[in-house]
């Protein structure tokens, strides 16, 4: 018999498109392809692109530059751009890099097989429908152990918020929540499979708003609940959230639900209600404020993590001030910043731009003060108990490494046996992005 033919698929962008990335290896393991680690042997190999910014999107160009040399010794095998740059793109990929066999938009992936099937005859196939609610369900899925203790489920997709610098709402269509039977059959299954934490993922996660029991809608927080009552799954987490759509409910889950864990992304941008406001983000940095004081009252221990963008047209020093105000009045644990990319098709693109050097110049100084607040979230640790779930193998040997319940990375030296388990670690040291901890017994 000839050997299994093999699929590797490369993510970039968001946690959603990692989860969908499974979900393409499961949906070809179905037609009989193994998943492989490498393109090296691979038959097909699938990049899940981002469009987010514009280096992502010209990253995907310059990789399929390079798989160039690989095709041209191995013509048999195919080549996929999936995610975002095939939604936004279209065939315009094909016509720039002629040696592209398959595009798959992200709610049309559960089409694969057959995109493949196609592309065996010599068709180059697009497929860039929406059918968000047919894809979740179509897609097979697999029931075999699970490699990590963690896993993404997506239960919401797509935006109707129309933020003027992004290109969510294009690449991923109008707000769409999956039912909550299935999100919970879903949990129930990654449970099964050895999973201890899940996080629940959407571009919008708690605009979630999907059918519950008898017909009646279910908002994110009683989704939590739910998972929650689910036999071996240990700690929730969820992302991304909009400040927007931050409700009483959810703020108190996070109080109540002892598996919710104590850590909560929640964008911000800009501390300046000018820039907000031109960013159309439909709240103001006093708004935002408040959310976190709830947040803290709700669970003080909480980790606040956050986005930024700097450079915004129309961004003045004095708006970046109010940025720098705004981050350190909250205090972020972690945080990711960009310089503000100008994307087809939004309006903030049509605006005068803020020269690159000043954008690069506050980036810079946007960024320094992140970092020392997350140094000092770190250092706080040090002495303390941290929960952690241990998920691969550390940097040396003998060590195990996981996340604590605040999202940090922590390594210890321990017993192997613990893969996959919840132990409790004393933080001996912070160092530049991880923790370092012991045992205790
Ligand atoms: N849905 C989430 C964010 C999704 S995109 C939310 O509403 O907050 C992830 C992050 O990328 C955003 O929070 C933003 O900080 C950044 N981003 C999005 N578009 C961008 C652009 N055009 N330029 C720079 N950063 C951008
Ligand atoms: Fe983009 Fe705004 Fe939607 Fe987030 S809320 S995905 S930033 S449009
Ligand atoms: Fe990128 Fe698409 Fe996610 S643009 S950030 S992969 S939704």
């Amino acid at each position: 018999m000839a050997d299994k033919k093999k699929v590797f698929v490369k993510s970039y962008g968001c946690q959603m498109n990692v989860y969908d990335s499974e979900r393409m290896t499961e949906a070809m393991a179905a037609s009989g392809y193994a998943a492989s680690e490498s393109e090296k042997d691979a038959d097909l190999v699938i990049l899940n692109t981002c469009h987010i910014r514009e280096k992502a999107t010209e990253k995907i160009y310059s990789e399929l530059g390079r798989l160039k040399a690989r095709k041209i010794e191995n013509p048999s095998m195919r080549i996929a751009v999936a995610g975002c740059v095939a939604q936004a793109e279209g065939e315009e990929i094909i016509a720039r890099q002629p040696l592209v066999d398959i595009l798959v938009g992200p709610q049309s992936y559960h089409r694969l097989p057959e995109l493949v099937a196609e592309a065996d005859k010599g068709r180059k196939p697009v497929a860039t429908e929406f059918l968000a609610d047919e894809k979740f369900d179509r897609l097979p899925a697999s029931t075999s152990p699970k490699k990590s203790p963690t896993a993404f489920l997506t239960v919401q997709e797509g935006c109707d918020k129309f933020c003027t610098f992004c290109v969510v709402p294009y690449t991923r269509g109008a707000e769409y929540s999956r039912p909550a039977a299935r999100v919970l059959a879903e949990a129930d299954r990654q449970a099964k499979r050895g999973v201890r934490e899940i996080t629940l993922l959407g571009q919008n996660v708690n605009a979630y708003r999907g059918e519950g029991a008898g017909g009646r809608r279910w908002g994110l927080a009683r989704l939590i609940l739910a998972v929650a009552e689910i036999d071996g799954i240990e700690r929730i987490r969820y992302t991304t959230s909009h400040p927007r759509d931050m409700t009483e409910d959810l703020i108190e889950a996070h109080a109540s639900c002892g598996k919710l864990m104590p850590y909560l992304h929640l964008p911000a941008q800009s501390g300046s209600d000018k820039v907000l406001r031109a960013m159309n983000r439909k709240h103001t940095a006093e708004q935002y404020l408040k959310i976190i004081e709830k947040l803290r009252v709700a669970r003080p221990d909480i980790l606040i993590s956050g986005d930024f963008i700097v450079g915004f047209p129309g961004e003045t020093e004095r708006d970046f001030s109010d940025t720098l105000s705004l981050v350190g009045e909250v205090g972020y644990g972690q945080s990711y910043s960009f310089r503000y990319s100008p994307r087809p098709g939004t309006p903030a693109a049509e605006k005068k731009q803020v020269p690159p050097d000043v954008a690069s110049e506050r980036l810079h100084r946007l960024q320094a003060l992140l970092k020392s607040q997350q140094i000092a979230a770190q250092e706080s640790m040090v002495g303390r108990l941290a929960n952690v779930l241990f998920e691969r193998k550390g940097r040396f040997d003998g060590q195990l490494a996981g996340k604590s319940e605040h999202l940090q990375a922590v390594h210890a030296s321990c017993d192997d046996s613990l893969m996959g388990k919840l132990a409790a670690v004393r933080i001996i040291r912070s160092e530049p992005n991880s923790l370092a901890g012991e045992m205790i017994n």
